[in-house]
């Protein structure tokens, strides 16, 4: 979909911008919806000048933020008339970068803004988000010492708010997305049968449009199972991996090793879900990368830590440019950047070793929240 300013778009939209920015509000990286919306990134910055956030940090934050911390927020905006139909602003922070996700639901009579008007919404709604913010930490802050509570680590406030943000994208594909395909797919049916005697066209075009929609309830279907495995929760560190192992079809299709030393004993469940999303990040880079034809996954449990090691013999890749600062971040993954800060934000450490002869990850988390 193009984007034309001015005119109705004529069919209903709903749409998700994820835009990355730094503490000054540079935009770093935009996903391909976002860039097809707001233009190129370097006419967006010529034609308005960055906003100011490390400025309005200091406004609100009384203490001076170095480094700046985790967090995590929503907002809802309302639909206003002339105003464009934003309905809900995430912002995820940490290190020194601010991951905004906006989505934007238009209906089909909705009219399209000026571009400018548009990204002035935006920022906008970005620093509306950031009081938000820093207006729930405040309350938060009273509340623990009222309650003589010791204040929850950030990173595993984030952790645990990306986990939730997982669950409500998953339920949101499986129930709405699923679902309208799945209407889509009987009412092909109901046509079909309605037809006595059709031109062979249209019937190879209808066996058509049901294998298309039967390959995209598929997608969503293993979509939504990554982001939420089933009843993956109530296992153990060690049963996730396992499952997560053999449900990816590793041992079939590599030559493999799993090598899983943990105790079993109870584990936070920010650490939890970390360790598992770091592995299930890993082992979709083997797949989907590396042309790899061995992967081995170590993990092991030694005094207060977890160590993870995956290690592919693939084609491997310049690990430096994953995480150089922002000259050509348009063309980045976010995967390995994402995981590397909410590892980071656990006191974890993360390492990427690469180069012709393979991938080597390594990853080490401390076993309880607070160290
Ligand atoms: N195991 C791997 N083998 C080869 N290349 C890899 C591997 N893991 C990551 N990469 C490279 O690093 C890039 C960034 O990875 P990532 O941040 O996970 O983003 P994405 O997977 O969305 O592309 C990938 O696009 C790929 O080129
Ligand atoms: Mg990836």
């Amino acid at each position: 979909m193009d984007y034309a300013p001015g005119s109705p778009l004529g069919a209903a939209a709903h749409e998700r911008f994820f835009i990355e920015c730094d503490t000054h509000g540079r935009i770093l990286w935009m996903n391909d919806r976002a860039r097809a919306r707001l233009g190129r990134l370097e006419s967006l910055l010529e034609a308005l000048p960055p906003s100011d956030l490390s400025a309005l940090f200091k406004l609100l934050d009384p203490e001076p933020i170095a480094p700046w911390p985790a967090m995590a927020s929503s907002l809802q905006a309302p639909l206003e008339s002339g105003g464009i139909p934003v309905q809900l602003v995430r912002l995820i922070g940490f290190g020194g970068r601010v991951i905004i996700s906006a989505e934007v639901r238009m209906r089909a009579a909705d009219t399209l803004p000026a571009q400018d008007n548009l990204f002035r919404t935006l920022l906008g709604l970005q620093s509306k988000v950031v009081q938000n913010y820093f207006r729930l930490r405040e309350a938060q802050r009273k509340l623990d010492i009222q309650l003589g509570r010791k204040p929850r680590s950030l990173g595993v406030v984030l952790s645990e708010a990306l986990e939730m943000e997982r669950t409500r994208l998953a339920r949101e594909l499986h129930s709405g997305t699923g679902q309208t395909l799945a209407g889509i797919k009987m009412n092909l049916e109901l046509i079909e049968s309605q037809l006595s005697n059709p031109p062979a066209v249209v019937t190879s075009g209808l066996r058509r449009l049901h294998a298309l929609a039967d390959e995209a309830v598929a997608e969503i279907r293993s979509v939504s199972q990554r982001l939420y495995p089933p009843d993956w929760k109530k296992l153990t560190l060690r049963q996730a991996l396992e499952s997560l192992w053999n449900t990816t079809g590793i041992p079939e299709n590599f030559r493999s090793q799993l090598d899983i030393r943990l105790s079993d004993s109870y584990l936070p469940d920010a650490i939890r879900f970390t360790a598992y999303r770091a592995v299930q990040e890993g082992l979709s880079n083997v797949l989907r990368h590396s042309s790899a034809t061995e992967v081995k996954l170590l993990v092991q449990e030694q005094i207060g830590q977890i160590h993870i090691a995956l290690v592919d013999n693939g084609t491997g890749f310049d690990e430096q440019d994953v995480f150089r600062g922002a000259s050509n971040s348009l063309t980045r993954g976010i995967g390995l950047r994402a995981l590397r800060e909410e590892l980071f934000a656990l006191n974890g450490q993360f390492n990427i070793i690469s180069g012709p002869g393979g991938t080597r990850m390594e990853i080490t988390l401390p076993t309880t929240e607070n160290e």
